[in-house]
């Protein structure tokens, strides 16, 4: 189509995926029509539309495309184009079995569903980049075509496949990094068990076994399978860059997901982008949704990011799909660009009619425009539109958690001291940050850490030389850092460095802990010490048996055997400070101890939000959010005029349920 001006998001995007190739033609006029009343300037398209794009080996057979495409340019709708490779299409299955993957206990998987495919199958990965390569030729300059999208959720079905060609890549890629069998057996402890290696066809992927497979092996593997995938993306790139370089390219991630390494992938994505989907049922589904967004702005060093899918009411796939309360869709919108996204986007757009989502929500619902959905999706436009103003702004944020997908796999392995989930531990140190007004960025451990005040570790349990160094300097030069247990346990081989724990970290923290002493599922510890407060404090998970060297007793245990020992302590370290948690507080505890971090970093830590309700600053403007489903009274501190309705408010407030401002800031 010519004579149209590429199309530019200007404010913030707002839209969804949208699937047009699952409707009659006649219907796409209605769609662009109810896009422009809801506000709609961003969509996604192709995603799973191989068998669309390609009926067989060869041309595109894309007309509907072209038509599609044509459409939203005309009406100014930019468009995020899918590769449309995350779902190989029957032709493909039939002519090359052998990219169908394999689970870890030998099952090949069938067709049927979707993202059935091998990463590491030359077939595949073939196929795929000639589709990219393909897209990218004849869309490259299109007036709707803002951005290019590859793949879908890489690993959200099938994080790694177990097959033989697998397993050879595999070993090409241990030969890269260990040189001989030897290097690979001391890096994995081939004597335990009887597992060393004389020749590289004798190794396998860990596929399971009679009992634990090699730690170090299953560690290498999801470094390896994660690389393999980012490969795929590497290639579908690489296609698109040549044809179209100078249109960003991204993917969109799933927040806290094990599967992939996004840190490792950052580089290769232009604009981050995330899939976040809390669920309603949760009462801090907020909480869950905010540590998403901190972390994909995290990935992205920082800059605006995209909310690229969420659901604008249920979703189809948990065992009971609870609804978003009225006003939630819009309350957790708003919290992603407070954040620092600049999209604002849903999966999907029209709610299907057919196919295994049939009961996910759409923006428009099966029951049309006349229901609650459509009225807040037109109504969140309308709020989008007038925060155009906050777009391209950053969130500054004085604190971190550090976060390293390598180590969440390590921690994660079975045959360890307790059950422990990174999910979890996460969710609770962040949550007295949350709750307090204080954003904090996910960085990771070799990361410069400079810019920050306050720096969390939770559960880091592996951590290379260079990031416990890190961490070291940053104290050292004035920094507060509050380290939890189980942090700095292994190397990057999953071997344990020996002398107490956490070795790297003795001298910063002034202490050596001798043993663990896990404490049985849902069991606490009561925890004493000063100042004394009318509730009693408990420890819950864990417990170490710390031997102190230096540092100062916080709390102690108040019973069982470590009854007197130190379970919290905190140690001066250069110009800084270094607070270590043997055990895991109660959250009022940990509220407190995080707060003791804060004012010793000179970090604000706010006790006047309401539970429920978030303050976060991004550029000039300064989001709060209520999370509550009744009115909640604030005291603002002032005057100040609200964005979304031009008002002037304050000092006291009335905030609806799930009610947001969005104010001048004041310094
Ligand atoms: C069994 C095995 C040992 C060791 C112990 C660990 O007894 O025989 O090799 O694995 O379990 O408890
Ligand atoms: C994921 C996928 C989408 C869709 C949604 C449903 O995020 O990327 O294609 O299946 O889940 O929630």
């Amino acid at each position: 189509m010519s004579g149209l001006e590429r199309q530019a998001v200007r404010g913030i995007g707002y839209g969804g995926d949208y699937n047009p190739e699952q409707w009659p033609e006649a219907t796409w006029a209605e769609d662009i029509g109810l896009m422009a009343e809801a506000g709609v300037n961003l969509v996604t398209v192709g995603v799973f539309s191989w068998s669309r794009l390609q009926a067989a080996p060869g041309e595109l057979t894309a007309d509907w495309l072209d038509r599609v495409l044509d459409l939203l340019a005309a009406a100014g709708i930019a468009v995020d184009l899918g590769t449309g490779t995350a779902s190989p299409p029957p032709w493909l299955v039939t002519a090359h079995p052998e990219i169908l993957p394999v689970t870890v206990d030998g099952r090949r998987l069938a067709a049927g569903g979707r993202q059935h495919y091998c990463p590491s199958a030359p077939a595949f990965r073939a196929a795929a980049v000639e589709l990219a390569d393909r897209m990218a030729r004849r869309y490259a300059g299109h007036p709707a075509v803002t951005m290019w999208h590859v793949g879908n959720e890489y690993g959200c079905h099938v994080p790694a496949c177990y097959c033989d060609r697998s397993a050879e890549a595999f070993r090409e890629w241990l030969r890269a990094r260990y040189g001989e069998p030897g290097a690979l057996n001391e890096a994995w402890g081939g004597a335990v068990w009887s597992q060393d290696y004389t020749s590289w066809d004798q190794v396998q992927p860990p596929r399971t076994a009679p009992t634990y497979a090699n730690p170090a092996q299953q560690l290498d593997f999801a470094r390896f399978s994660s690389g393999e995938l980012l490969a795929c993306y590497r290639g579908e790139r690489a296609a698109i860059a040549a044809h179209d370089p100078g249109t960003p390219v991204t993917t969109n991630f799933m927040g806290l997901s094990r599967v992939v390494d996004q840190f490792r992938w950052a580089a290769d994505v232009d604009v981050t982008s995330v899939d976040s989907y809390p669920d309603p049922a949760d009462p801090e589904a907020h909480l869950f949704s905010a540590m998403n967004c901190d972390l994909t702005r995290s990935v992205g060093g920082g800059r605006p990011w995209m909310l690229m899918e969420q659901a604008p009411n249920a979703v189809n796939w948990r065992a009971v799909n609870v609804p978003k309360a009225p006003g939630q869709y819009r309350a957790l919108s708003l919290q992603a660009v407070a954040r620092g996204g600049d999209a604002v986007l849903s999966f999907q757009w029209r709610a299907a009619a057919t196919g295994a989502e049939k009961f996910h929500s759409g923006m428009l619902p099966h029951a049309g425009t006349d229901s609650r959905v459509w009225r807040e999706v037109t109504g969140l436009g309308a709020d989008l539109g007038r925060l155009a103003p906050v777009a391209g702004r950053l969130v500054p944020a004085e604190a971190a958690i550090l976060h390293d997908w390598e180590s969440w796999w390590a921690l994660e392995m079975d045959s360890h001291p307790s059950r422990l989930r990174l999910g979890e531990l996460l969710r609770e140190f962040y949550r007295p940050l949350f709750e307090s007004g204080v954003t904090a960025d996910f960085a990771h451990p070799e990361s410069d850490l400079s810019g920050y005040r306050l720096v969390l570790v939770p559960a880091l349990y592996l951590v290379s030389d260079a990031g416990a160094d890190n961490v070291g300097r940053f104290a050292a030069a004035g920094g507060t850092v509050a380290v939890s247990f189980f942090s700095g346990i292994v190397d990057t081989s999953d071997r344990i460095r020996l002398g107490g724990y956490p070795a790297p970290w003795r001298d910063l923290l002034g202490l050596r802990v001798e043993e663990f002493a896990p404490l049985p599922e849902g069991a606490t510890v009561r925890l004493d010490g000063a100042p004394e407060t009318d509730q009693d404090r408990a420890g819950r998970v864990w417990q170490d048996v710390i031997d102190l060297r230096g540092a100062d007793p916080v709390l102690r245990y108040a019973e069982g055997h470590l009854a007197g020992q130190a379970a919290v302590t905190r140690h001066p370290y250069g110009r800084g400070e270094a607070f270590y948690l043997g055990t895991l507080p109660d959250p009022a505890t940990l509220r407190g101890l995080v707060r003791l971090a804060c004012d010793r970093a000179g970090i604000e830590f706010r006790t006047d939000l309401p539970p429920g309700v978030e303050a976060v600053r991004r550029g000039d403007q300064l989001f709060v959010i209520s999370h509550l489903d009744r009115p909640v009274e604030l005291d603002l501190g002032g005057k100040s005029r609200d964005l979304l309705t031009s008002d002037i408010v304050g000092p006291a407030v009335v905030l609806g349920p799930r009610g947001v401002l969005v104010l001048a800031a004041r310094d």
